[in-house]
């Protein structure tokens, strides 16, 4: 086992779970635990709870589960060493000298200093006289030299190896550098590199580290950007490409932009709090991220169609986590880098001052649908206002009903009438998508126990015997009087229980910590799970009692052979015996 229970304990006691998960979850007291919104789901209605006195979470939403280092785990996306070097140094613990499995932490770094090298690399490629044309497509592009170093811009050169050659010089292998996804493999077997006559844009996270990078054709030729693929050191869906600039800049609010080229060009006029996501339409973690440095996001995604569907779901993200949205609506270029080239950063930053609140904005795309002057039109445009309106509070209901009434001529008290019986229904309608993404949610879980569905009054009398010895290990004699592994019916429940109560049995620590040693993240969020079930029961014994009888009925069941599945020979001797 890599780390010992004394420092588990410690680290556990010197990291308080509400106060770590309290940095990620606005986490709201209910009595003797918290509740907040599901980091890992999106959610509208809490089922994301955290019990300090078991220094564990459950999200009754989509259970996942733990203790604070599996955690951190999830939501840093990191191996198991990781967060607990990352509980470690927050606390300010010193980590056990060895005896722990760091081999994927090296095999990361290891990546960390190939890309590192490699951006050294595509500089010098684009400082290189041979390469003019590749430091001229930036200086057309209007990015003058301190922007190139400063974002330490690239060129790959037109070569099968060049990188490769200069990289296997500082002994990185081919391996390796496949596993950074700076080399591709062709079918026979031979590497090459990834990135050929691109510039190239590194990515680096918010620790400085470069984890990847984006590469663009100087060319009309498709396809006209190449990311770098997810590694062990880069998952795309988490990256937000210039935050580790942005952060220092957020206190004006986080700029969002569609592409790397806008971001930079962004930076260069003095917006140094823009930042975009990595090739890919944001992600919930991208929002988690942003809403950890500031409260306010300006969405500046491109003006075409594309971007109007990228700033609608933004604005759904962003409202999940509490982070006040405002829309830029510009004309007259197509994306924020065109726009400074055309019209200067003064004119952006008048932008910036004149952006729409997000209902503001849903509005003014609901007005630009309808003509107003026909009484069909203003009846349509008041059902799409109304819709818009109902999801707001009261209060903004009535100012924006106001201005509603006053453009088209309705009565303010038919407008709002109309908001609440729409908010009615969609207060239905989300409560019915919880109950089924819930239902969803479950069916998800039970594949991790396939034996469940066939099973099910077994495994289901297993899981309370589970539940119980969590939360009262005391009880492990009693239960071991009745019970052994071999009565289990389900080999999941089976591995659990026998991990469980060895582990019970040797003195060792039952708690999550300890457990997700043992287990893997799934089976360590079904423990929680059952953990959480467990300290609800009234009468947790008898329960035990009673289920540790079903079992032995439910395993009697199975072993009872069944007379069609009897060759004829077995089904003779049967016959005879009796
Ligand atoms: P420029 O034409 O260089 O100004 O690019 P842009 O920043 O305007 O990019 P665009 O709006 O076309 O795309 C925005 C972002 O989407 C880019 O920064 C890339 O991350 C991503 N992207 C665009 N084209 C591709 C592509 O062909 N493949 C992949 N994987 N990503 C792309
Ligand atoms: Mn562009």
């Amino acid at each position: 086992m890599p780390f010992n229970d004394t420092f588990l304990e410690e680290l556990r006691s010197k990291n308080e779970i509400s106060e770590v998960i309290g940095a990620y979850v606005n986490l709201k007291r209910a009595g003797r635990l918290y509740k907040g919104l599901c980091p890992f789901h999106g959610e509208k209605t809490p089922s994301f709870t955290v019990y300090p006195d078991t220094q564990s979470f459950y999200c009754f939403g989509c259970g996942v589960g733990g203790d604070v280092v599996s955690f951190i785990r999830k939501a840093e996306n990191l191996d198991y060493t990781e967060a607990v070097k990352l509980l470690a140094d927050r606390s300010g613990m010193a980590m056990p000298d060895s005896g722990y499995d760091d081999s994927m932490l090296k095999r990361r770094n290891r990546i960390y200093d190939m890309n590192k090298e490699a951006a050294h690399f595509f500089f010098s490629q684009l400082i290189d006289k041979k390469n003019a044309h590749a430091l001229q497509y930036y200086f057309d592009r209007g990015y003058t030299f301190d922007t190139i170093k400063h974002f330490g811009l690239g060129y790959a050169p037109d070569s099968w190896d060049a990188l490769k050659k200069h990289l296997n010089e500082k002994r990185y292998s081919n391996e390796e550098l496949y596993a950074a996804n700076l080399l591709r493999k062709s079918s026979k077997g031979t590497y090459y590199d990834n990135f050929r006559n691109r510039v190239i844009i590194p990515i680096i996270d918010i620790r400085g580290r470069v984890v990847g990078f984006g590469g663009r054709v100087l060319d009309d030729s498709k396809p006209k950007y190449l990311n770098t693929s997810d590694t062990l050191a880069y998952k795309k869906t988490n990256q937000i490409f210039a935050m580790n600039f942005a952060k220092n800049h957020a206190d004006k609010g986080i700029i969002l932009c569609e592409g790397y080229m806008d971001v930079i060009a962004l930076h260069q006029a003095g917006f140094e709090n823009a930042v975009a996501s990595c090739g890919t339409s944001l992600t919930p973690e991208q929002v988690r991220t942003i809403s950890k440095y500031t409260d306010t996001v300006i969405l500046s995604q491109d003006a075409d169609e594309a971007g109007r569907k990228a700033v609608d779901k933004s604005i759904g993200l962003f409202g999940t986590v509490g982070v006040k949205v405002k829309v830029i609506n510009f004309t007259g270029a197509k994306d924020p880098d065109e726009f400074i080239q055309k019209f200067g950063a003064d004119r952006f930053k008048a932008l910036i001052e004149g952006a729409e609140t997000d209902t503001e904005y849903k509005l003014l795309l609901a007005r630009e649908k309808y003509d107003l002057t026909s009484n069909a039109g203003r009846a349509d445009y008041v059902g799409e206002a109304a819709r818009i309106l109902s999801a707001l509070d009261p209060v903004k209901r009535d100012i924006y009903a106001s201005e509603i009434a006053e453009q088209t001529k309705v009565s303010k008290t038919a407008i709002l009438s109309e908001c609440k019986r729409l908010a009615g229904r969609r207060e239905r309608r989300a409560k019915r998508e919880i109950n089924r993404s819930a239902m969803q949610m479950r069916d998800e879980k039970d594949k991790i126990n396939p034996e469940k569905a066939r099973y099910k009054a077994a495994a289901l009398a297993e899981e309370r015997v589970i539940a119980v010895l969590i939360n009262h290990p005391d009880f492990l004699r009693t239960v071991e009087e009745r019970l052994t592994e071999e009565d289990f019916v389900t080999a999941f429940n089976r591995h659990i229980f026998t991990v469980l109560k060895d582990r019970i049995a040797a003195g060792n620590s039952i708690h999550m910590s300890a457990m997700a040693q043992v287990l893997t993240a799934e089976e360590l969020s079904v423990l929680t799970g059952l953990e959480a079930f467990g300290r609800g029961l009234s009468h947790p014994k008898q329960e035990c009692l009673e289920s540790i009888g079903t079992l032995k009925a439910e395993k009697q069941k199975t072993l009872k052979p069944n007379p069609d599945e009897l060759s004829d020979d077995e089904f003779r001797e049967l016959f005879n015996n009796s």
